[in-house]
């Protein structure tokens, strides 16, 4: 059996990132297996079994069922377009991750959606007639996972696509469209949650094509927040302080947000004014943001400001503990909505609308458009204000816990292992796996 996994931009690495490891689990099973067989002794006696023991454990997986597949003739590329090479948009993440090399760079990097996609397409279909895998993995809704779904279906390779179904009706965005043009190619879409299927029963996909699973964003949170209170770099550095101040946590890349003048003139002033108001802002800037800031000569405003601190994108493990010690998080990130959502941290998100609105319907995300009133309204119906605006004490007088409590809507971790023996399973029905 041959898997295909493709990635391409940030949030594919992260979110794909729990699927790898666990394949790389898999391989290690086997390597462990076949070295200890050659050194003719038993495997439940070899010291090696309790580190690869250890290895699963840190990434949150059961023992006894991965060693329901470990017979398996598996082996896995993985396929990088590089639709993200900055070092901070994409190796940090494979170093902090502990992620393999990819097998394949196809180098593809920034350019119009027509060329960009079309690019990735011709150079994908060359490596996927030479590794002809049996299942293509993508995830998400970039240009790469549209150039993935076209070129794996006019070769006839299945497609597993890891977080289906999500929809925000909003066809001006080119995730939308990617999304819904590769979840009709799709062989096996793994739906979030109820409401994505939902949204795939709708449009008409077989619903025995659609598992609802989870998003692998809640394994790989859970799996590297531990990692990040012990070993993050910058910010671990100093949590204490970072905990002392109160703070707001801001992204923004959206194109609908950064693309006009109009509309980022107005985030921008409505940024200003909360720093002013409210509590400092960190904002690590996605280039994209950055590029049109200066285009648009809007940096100077918010670089003159000293309440926001404007910092380059940070790593995963950084970017976490921002999240988890910020007082509310600002954004018009998928990813970001989801994992505040998880960390139990207030968030409004800059938008119209959302593909997640599971995370409003629980309470932890607040659709503010651009309206500054309504990011008002929207702030203090998640944090308690004092009559002078100023952020409520608890009894003991402590800096305010700002955190809510509700259920997270996206699983419990364990995304990545249903995913892969769903695929498993379905492919040793159709007997391509060796046992
Ligand atoms: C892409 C995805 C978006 C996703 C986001 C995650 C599409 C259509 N968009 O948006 O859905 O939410 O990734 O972050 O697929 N740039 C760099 N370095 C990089 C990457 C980009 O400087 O490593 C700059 C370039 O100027 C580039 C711009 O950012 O033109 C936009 O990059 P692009 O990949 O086209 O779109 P994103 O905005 O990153
Ligand atoms: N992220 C990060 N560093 C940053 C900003 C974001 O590691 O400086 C992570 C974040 O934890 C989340 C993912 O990037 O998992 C979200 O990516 P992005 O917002 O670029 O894309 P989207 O989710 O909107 O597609």
């Amino acid at each position: 059996l041959k898997i295909a996994i493709l990635l391409g931009t940030r949030p594919e690495i992260i979110k794909m990132s729990p699927i790898i490891r666990y394949l790389d689990n898999l391989k290690e099973i086997k390597r462990i297996k076949k070295l200890s067989k050659m050194a003719g002794y038993d495997l439940s006696s070899d010291k090696s079994e309790d580190n690869l023991k250890n290895r699963l454990q840190t990434d949150g997986l059961n023992y006894i069922e991965n060693l329901k597949f470990n017979n398996m003739d598996m082996e896995y590329v993985i396929i990088h377009t590089n639709q993200h090479y900055s070092q901070n948009m994409d190796k940090i993440f494979f170093d902090e991750l502990n992620l393999p090399k990819s097998t394949y760079n196809l180098k593809i990097g920034s350019g119009r959606h027509g060329e960009q996609t079309g690019s990735m397409i011709v150079a994908l279909e060359k490596v996927l007639v030479d590794e002809k895998p049996d299942v293509l993995f993508i995830q998400g809704d970039t240009n790469t996972v549209l150039a993935g779904a076209i070129t794996a279906s006019k070769m006839g390779i299945k497609i597993a696509h890891v977080e289906a179904g999500l929809r925000s009706f909003d066809r001006k965005m080119p995730e939308e469209v990617n999304r819904v043009l590769t979840d009709h190619v799709s062989d096996f879409l793994f739906a979030p949650t109820g409401i994505a299927k939902q949204n795939l029963l709708k449009e008409g996909i077989d619903e025995n094509k659609i598992f609802v699973v989870g998003n692998t964003i809640v394994d790989a949170t859970l799996q590297n927040l531990k990692i990040a209170k012990h070993s993050s770099k910058t910010y671990a550095q100093d949590p204490e302080s970072k905990n002392k101040e109160d703070y707001f946590l801001l992204t923004l890349h959206r194109a609908e947000n950064t693309d006009y003048f109009e509309k980022l003139d107005t985030i921008v002033d409505n940024i200003i004014e909360i720093a002013n108001n409210y509590a400092k802002i960190i904002f690590p800037i996605h280039p994209r943001t950055l590029n049109k800031l200066k285009q648009f000569n809007l940096l100077p405003k918010l670089s003159n400001n000293p309440k926001i601190e404007l910092i380059e994108p940070v790593g995963y493990l950084d970017f976490l503990l921002l999240e988890s010690n910020a007082k509310l998080i600002l954004t018009d990130s998928g990813g970001v909505q989801e994992e505040a959502c998880i960390l139990g941290v207030p968030c409004l998100t800059i938008r119209e609308n959302t593909e997640r609105p599971e995370t409003v319907a629980v309470g932890s995300n607040i659709i503010v458009g651009y309206d500054y009133e309504h990011w008002i309204n929207g702030l203090k119906g998640m944090l308690d204000y004092d009559a002078d605006g100023k952020l409520g004490k608890d009894d003991s007088g402590c800096t305010p816990c700002s955190k809510k409590h509700w259920e997270n809507p996206f699983g419990c971790g364990h995304s990545a292992e249903t995913i892969l023996e769903i695929v498993f399973s379905d492919l040793m029905d159709n007997n391509k796996i060796i046992k």
